[in-house]
Order: structure tokens, then sequence, then C-alpha cells
């Protein structure tokens, strides 16, 4: 390093420490330039895939549906706007039409749900001054012969650890559950932990503040709770649920940790989830005591602005691709994170969705911004000038 060299980082160091309101940000990037994703806070991790879905200005395809009483001819109902058909959509989420005919009973759950594409909708924001022009609206309503509920699944069925989260509320009567969560049957229904989730539900029944977050399954073989699975816990800040807020669960292999705007309020390390899941969000009821009974002509809804992912999956182009012959999976893993030379992040972004780059190793001239921490927007200019200097 040359003497000059030498001076001219002092002098940016000077500089930072005397104008710190030059002090901006990462540089914003785009997905195809990160190698991998770095979330922040206690269960920080590293992930190989971003996807982020925007409802929050799709005004060409608001419309309200109105309900549909038949039961049947609401589970077969045509998406309700072109969004829900376009590649952007269906190429990561399925749309559900199933019902709980098969378990409807008086006692578990007395009342027939049927899912319908109807129920899930882009909707404009009406808000006194609205954060968004338009959001995504999930909704469950009581007719008279059922309740109409709505559900999405994500194709995938191989997320192997995530950050979801999404910006969302939930509005509407007592007696449904609105849910994000993780989702693996092993499809054998003789063994209590066939299925494993990690869940965040509110019950529209509960006080509005309080969520509750579960690793399931949250009862014995006896039908007794398992305290350890489930929390119930009060947002932050007395921040009711009614209100937009960003709800965020990590599960990683060891615990499953929720937040909410940014906050810890959950963490779980019980029954965490092992084998690779897909992902649900969902707003339903059955009448039954988990969801309680919606009044006849009552509704409630789960609306969204945007949900956003960064994850692995099991058997993902990222690894596979690569695979030599013989070579093991760790070792594949080893690789991949070897080769993580970029590294992004979706939390340190002041563009809700858009990566910035924490790291990137191949000019050595972001390398300043790891030195530098959250000054790194100006250092790679300057330090571009550094090497005509
Ligand atoms: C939604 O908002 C857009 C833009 O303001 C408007 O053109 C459209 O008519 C609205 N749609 C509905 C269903 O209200
Ligand atoms: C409920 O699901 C069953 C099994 O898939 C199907 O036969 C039945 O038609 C469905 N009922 C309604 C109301 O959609
Ligand atoms: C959660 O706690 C609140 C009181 O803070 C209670 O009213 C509610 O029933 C509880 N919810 C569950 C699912 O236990
Ligand atoms: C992590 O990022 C989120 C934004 O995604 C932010 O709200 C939160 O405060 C950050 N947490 C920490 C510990 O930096
Ligand atoms: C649910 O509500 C309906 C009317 O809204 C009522 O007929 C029914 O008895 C209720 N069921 C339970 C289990 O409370
Ligand atoms: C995701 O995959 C990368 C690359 O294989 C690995 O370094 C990282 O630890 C994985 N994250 C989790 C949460 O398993």
């Amino acid at each position: 390093m040359t003497p000059h060299r030498h001076s001219l980082q002092k002098l940016i160091l000077s500089l930072f420490t005397l104008f710190p309101w030059i002090v901006i940000a990462f540089p914003e990037t785009s997905d195809n330039r990160c190698d991998c994703y770095l979330t922040n806070a206690s269960s920080s991790n590293y992930f190989t895939t971003h996807k982020f879905f925007d409802f929050r200005s799709l005004s060409q395809y608001a419309d309200v549906p109105g309900p549909i009483a038949d039961p049947y001819d609401s589970s077969q109902a045509l998406a309700t706007s072109d969004y829900f058909l376009s590649d952007d959509w269906t190429e990561y989420w399925g749309v559900q039409s199933w019902n709980n005919s098969d378990s409807v009973d008086a006692g578990t759950a007395p009342i027939l749900m049927v899912n319908s594409p109807n129920n899930i909708y882009i909707e404009n924001n009406t808000d006194a001054s609205p954060a968004s022009d338009t959001f995504m609206t999930m909704r469950t309503l009581r007719l008279e012969d059922y309740q109409s509920a709505s559900e999405f699944e994500s194709i995938s069925q191989a997320y192997h650890y995530a950050s979801v989260r999404m910006y969302a509320r939930t509005i509407g009567a007592p007696g449904a559950v609105t849910a994000m969560f993780t989702y693996k049957d092993s499809g054998d229904p003789t063994q209590l932990t066939h299925v494993q989730e990690s869940d965040l539900e509110i019950r529209t029944m509960d006080p509005p503040n309080v969520v509750q977050y579960t690793n399931q399954p949250s009862y014995t073989s006896q039908g007794s709770d398992i305290p350890a699975s489930t929390r119930n816990v009060s947002n932050p800040g007395h921040l009711d649920w009614t209100e937009w807020a960003v709800y965020r669960m990590d599960w990683n292999p060891s615990s499953t940790t929720w937040y909410v705007d940014g906050e810890s309020v959950a963490s779980i390390e019980f029954q965490t989830p092992r084998d690779p899941s897909m992902v649900i969000f969902n707003a339903w009821s059955d009448g039954g005591v988990w969801s309680g009974n919606m009044s006849v002509g009552n509704e409630a809804y789960l609306q969204v602005q945007w949900i956003e992912l960064v994850y692995n999956s099991t058997g993902s182009a990222k690894t596979t691709d690569k695979r030599g012959e013989g070579e093991s999976l760790e070792r594949i893993e080893r690789r991949a994170e070897a080769s993580c030379v970029n590294v992004c992040s979706m939390d340190d972004t002041t563009k809700i969705g858009t990566p910035v780059l924490l790291q990137g190793g191949a000019s050595g001239v972001l390398g300043y911004v790891r030195l530098f921490g959250t000054v790194g927007f100006w250092i790679p200019l300057l330090s571009m000038a550094l090497l005509f200097w």
C-alpha cells in the first residue's frame, strides 16, 4: 500500500467521522448478483434463495368478489383475477379448494369448511392515508350452509429452513384463524408426529394483541397439551394484529423464532420441524374449539401487502446442478458455502424486497463495506477514486 493510499483511507475515515449523515446504506443489488442471503437478529442464518411477492401496486386486478352460496360451486370458483393465473403466482403457489367433509363431526369440527379460490383476491387499499394502492385479501366467511375459507400452499415441498415474512393484518369477526406456517405430512396417520409444522396463528376470538406460535404437534396421543410446543404472546408495544405489521418466522435447524416488526416475540426449540416442508397461508374456521364458531353472515380477513422468503431447498438447482460424481451432500453444502462470494441482505435494505450487498469479494473494492459497517454506500465510490489516485 502506497503512502498516498494510506492517507486517503485516513481521509475517508475522518470524512465519515466528521459528516456522519453521508452514511447511507449498503448498495442495492439484484437477486442474480447474490450468491446467498444473510438474515439478521438472533436467528441469523445464510440462505441460498430469495423470493418477493408484492401486492401493493396491483390496482388493475382489484376486485372484491361476492360470496358464493353453494359450497360445491364455491370450491369450483375461478381465480378472482388474472394475477392469480400469472406465472409470478402459479409457479410458486397453489390456491386450494379442498374441504373438511371427511372430518366434520359434532365434536371437534362441527361446520363444513370449503376452501375457495373466490376468497383470495386483490383489493384497493382504502385506509386513511394508505401505505399501498392495493393488498391481497384472504377471506373466510360464514354462510348459511358452510364456512367458506381460503388457503394457498407453496408448489415446492422442499423448503428446508427458511425465513418467511409477511406485511399483514387480520381483521373481522370472531371465530376465524389466520395463519402462516410450514407444513410437512409424512402421510402415516398412525403416527402422532406424522405432521411437522411451525405455525403463526391469529385467532380472531382472542384479544387483538395476542398471537399463537407453535411447533406442531402441540398435543400428545392422549390429547393433553404440550406446553413446550407453543407460546401465546402479546405483540410488542401493544400493537394489535388489526394493524399492519411485519410477521417473520425463522425456521432454522435447531429452533423456530418469530418476530413482529423486527422484535423477537417467541423462540421454540422443542420439536422444530426436521424435514423439507411446504409453506402455507390460510384463513379458516370449522366451528370447533380452536377456531371458534363464526356467526352466520360474518367474515374475517388476512390482508397482505407483501410476502418475502429467503430459504434453502433440498435438491435445489444451486446445489445439485454442480454435484460431482459420488459427491456427498455435506461436501456440496461446504462448497456452496465457500462459493458465497456476494453476501446479500433483505433486512438492511431501505427498499423492501430489493437486496443490498453486504459483502462482495470479487472486486475487492466492496471489501471496505465490511470494514465500515453500514457506511457502505460511499465506500465503493471513494475506493474507485482511490484506484485512480
Ligand atoms: C381500484 O383503484 C383503481 C385506481 O384508483 C381504480 O381505477 C379502480 O376502479 C378501483 N377498483 C375497484 C374495484 O374499486
Ligand atoms: C368435498 O371434497 C370431496 C372429496 O374431495 C368432494 O367429493 C366433495 O364434492 C367436496 N364438497 C364440496 C362441497 O366441495
Ligand atoms: C392467549 O392469551 C389470552 C390472554 O392473554 C387469552 O385470552 C387467549 O385465550 C389465549 N389464547 C390461547 C390460544 O390460549
Ligand atoms: C432486522 O431487520 C429487520 C427488518 O427486516 C428490522 O426491523 C430489525 O430491527 C432488524 N433486527 C436487528 C436486530 O437488527
Ligand atoms: C355455531 O353457530 C351456529 C349459528 O351461527 C349454531 O347454530 C351452532 O350451534 C354453533 N355451534 C357451536 C358448536 O357452537
Ligand atoms: C443454507 O444453505 C447454505 C449453503 O449450502 C448453508 O451454508 C446454510 O447454512 C444453509 N442454511 C440453513 C439455515 O441451513
